[in-house]
């Protein structure tokens, strides 16, 4: 037997000013199934969370409330908590960033930085609402776009012609809190130097702590260049404030992070076999895994590692990063009805209906997951009640009738049972890689195996025939304890189901050890429905349900990653644009002269490129679908050719050619039909 792991675990802390919702709860589901699967295996695993407290967002939804922050995070944490026990999320703790313990951590971890030089300040001009006096975040902004005229658009882009900009450019700024004219003013900010740990997470990102497609994306934004990281915001604001700069609190994803180990630390002190340390010290030899979406990844992949080695901290062993949820294929609705609260769908149905769904359609990729809800009533009824539960109540009543509850000894089918067995440690595999779509389907194969034989015996037509009592006996017991491995392997998802199974089995609670040993001469407890089907008109009472409620908004916090570092699979088309901004877009044929690797880069090539009567030298990341990049030497492309002067770490880049694709060795390059020259602009 080898040593039990020591593994902390945590889920991305939910913004602290709206409701959990389906897209949420994938992310805690997915957590909790892999660490219950690691605590049924004998491991010590702690899973934490909290709410995610700070920020002007909140700040603001409290006053609109007409209430304290305090209180409205108050609030919110009590929802948050029921939700989450009614979905049996089951944290070791569930504390919030507005905490004493956060506060230490973050000043603490604060100091370390700017103590060892991690930390810069300079003064930044910012509009500046003079009726509620405070800065006023991009988002905050609104006017009309410099570009095409549309009034009402907010202070980074304009949804109209898709235009970017600065707040600075909107015509006739408005603040969006007070309705004033903002004014420019200076303050001084602080910075986290993160360009200080290019190298540390060149190494890091690329040493198995992420994903493929995750290590990817980040390998582009280092290849990019880091920048220095605004870690400041004045008062007004929900949050701490920076120790030593009176006025002026760190901003939200500066301490959310560390609410991960202030939750930890929380809990260590009601629970004394537990050492902080021991999880976060450098030397600590525990394993540290962060589940988030990808809309989160440069905070978890960037700055958080960056903020743990500068403070002397150790990492995280893995980023855990999964997709987005969708609903019927399309992204979540209110006037759907599949922008669905946690609450909504627990006033409907049992939690353990999407516990499974999620399962056997999590991979351990960041696709995208959809919820079709025809194909959920579909597969839960199939798998779970026609599957699973049937083997135990085809054959629970002969056994009560038959034998006064007791199991026979003995074993009628060793194939079967070997068969079990054999399969146990490729369903641990796929548990321990995420990959519970995997061991959903090889479990359900057993179940089809299981059902397969007693079909083929025939238990409720020997039962009919005189001098069989013997061998329906045999045949229902080893039904049974067919059954109970299936719950077992099942357990991490369904731990209702598993707990009503045990109480009918009359055993102590299951652990993943126990599949290998069968009950024999034991007397079980009344059999009661374990699960029901899913009535589909419940499924549509949800939906009718989501209809109705379309009040607060649980996803729009404003609080996201910057532009462009989200998507990492599927790209949504963009809003439509007028013509006027395609024919602002200079679009020429290039004649790629040169194509060559660029020294310290991961992703990118240099492209030399003739464009008629110039010469253009543009970086671009396709080096992973042209690993010999002489090939390119000579070929015809299309190139975006007045596109701003991009400064890079490696020089500056002249503009962008066009590629389509997902990424990887899947990129690909456009080109013109034979006979284009260089140089001519593509209408
Ligand atoms: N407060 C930040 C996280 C701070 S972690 C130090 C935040 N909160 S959130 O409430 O917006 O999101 C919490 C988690 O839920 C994130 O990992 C996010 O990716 C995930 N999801 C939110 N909507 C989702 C879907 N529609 N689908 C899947 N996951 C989703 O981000
Ligand atoms: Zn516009």
């Amino acid at each position: 037997m080898s040593e039990p792991r020591k593994i902390l675990v945590t889920s991305a802390l939910p913004y602290a000013n709206g409701s959990i919702h389906l897209g949420h709860m994938l992310e805690y589901i997915q957590t909790d199934m892999w660490v219950r699967f690691q605590k049924h295996r004998g491991n010590q695993c702690i899973y934490v969370c909290a709410d995610d407290a700070h920020g002007s967002a909140i700040m603001l939804r409290a006053e609109k409330e007409g209430i304290t922050p305090e209180q409205l995070i108050a609030n919110v944490q009590a929802e948050h908590s029921a939700d989450f026990a009614e979905f049996l999320v089951d944290f070791d703790n569930f504390h919030s960033t507005h905490s004493e313990e956060n506060r230490e951590l973050s000043s603490q971890i604060y100091l370390k930085l700017r103590d060892a030089g991690h930390i810069a300040q300079r003064s930044i001009t910012q509009y500046f609402d003079p009726e509620k006096k405070m800065f006023l975040a991009d988002r905050f902004i609104k006017g009309t776009c410099p570009k095409c005229g549309t009034e009402d658009q907010y202070g980074d882009n304009c949804e109209k012609c898709g235009a970017t900009y600065a707040p600075t450019d909107l015509k006739d700024p408005k603040s969006a809190i007070s309705g004033a004219t903002p004014v420019l003013k200076d303050s001084q900010h602080f910075f986290f130097k993160l360009p200080d740990f290019q190298e540390m997470l060149q190494a890091w990102t690329r040493s198995g702590t992420l994903q493929d497609a995750v290590a990817n994306k980040i390998a582009e934004w280092l290849d990019a260049g880091l920048q220095q990281w605004d870690i400041s915001r004045d008062a007004p604001y929900f949050g701490f404030e920076i120790p030593g700069e009176p006025g002026k609190y760190f901003y939200v994803w500066l301490d959310a992070p560390i609410g991960y180990m202030a939750s930890f630390k929380n809990l260590c002190a009601r629970r004394p076999d537990l050492d902080f340390d021991a999880f976060w010290a450098k030397d600590s030899t525990a394993e540290l895994y962060h589940f988030i979406g990808k809309d989160i990844v440069n905070f978890h992949a960037l700055f958080w590692p960056a903020m743990l080695e500068g403070a002397g901290l150790r990492k995280p062993t893995g980023i855990n990063v999964h997709g987005y949820l969708t609903v019927n294929g399309q992204k979540m609705s209110k006037s759907r009805g599949t922008f669905v609260k946690a609450r909504t769908y627990l006033d409907h149905l049992s939690p353990e209906y999407l516990r499974y769904y999620y399962a056997a359609k999590l991979g351990r990729g960041v696709d995208d997951l959809d919820l079709n809800l025809e194909d959920f009533v579909q597969k839960v009824n199939s798998d779970l009640v026609g599957k699973v539960v049937n083997i135990a109540s085809r054959c629970a009543g002969f056994i009560q009738k038959g034998n006064a509850g007791v199991l026979v000894a003995g074993n009628a089918a060793p194939e079967l049972t070997d068969a079990f067995l054999a399969a146990a440690p490729s369903i641990a595999d796929a548990y321990e890689a995420r990959d519970f779509a995997r061991a959903m389907r090889e479990i359900m194969g057993l179940a089809d195996r299981a059902n397969a034989w007693i079909a083929d015996k025939a238990p409720w037509s020997l039962n009919k025939q005189e001098g069989k009592h013997d061998e329906v006996q045999a045949i229902c017991a080893l039904g049974i304890n067919l059954f109970r491995q299936l719950v077992i392997f099942l357990k991490p998802v369904l731990p209702l189901l598993a707990a009503d199974a045990e109480a009918f089995l009359n055993v102590a609670p299951l652990t993943w050890n126990d599949h290998a040993t069968l009950l024999s001469n034991h007397q079980l407890n009344e059999f009661k429905p374990l699960m029901t089907r899913i009535d589909p008109v419940k499924v549509q009472a949800m939906t009718d349900a989501s209809k109705e409620d379309l009040t607060a908004s649980a996803t729009d916090t404003g609080e996201t990653a910057p532009a462009g570092n989200g998507e990492l699979v599927k790209e949504p088309l963009s809003p439509e644009i007028e013509f006027d901004a395609f024919a602002a877009v200079d679009l020429r044929v290039a004649l790629i002269l040169k194509a060559e690797h660029v020294e310290g880069a991961d992703k990118l090539l240099r492209l030399t490129l003739d464009i008629g009567d110039e010469q253009r030298n543009v970086f671009s990341g396709i080096k992973s679908a042209y690993p010999d990049p002489s090939k390119l030497n000579g070929r015809l492309t299309m190139m975006i050719a007045n596109l701003k002067p991009r400064k890079m770490k490696f020089g500056i880049s002249e503009g962008m050619v066009m590629a389509a694709g997902p990424g990887g060795e899947e990129i690909y390059l456009l080109s013109p039909d034979s006979g284009a020259k260089p140089g001519q602009r593509i209408k």
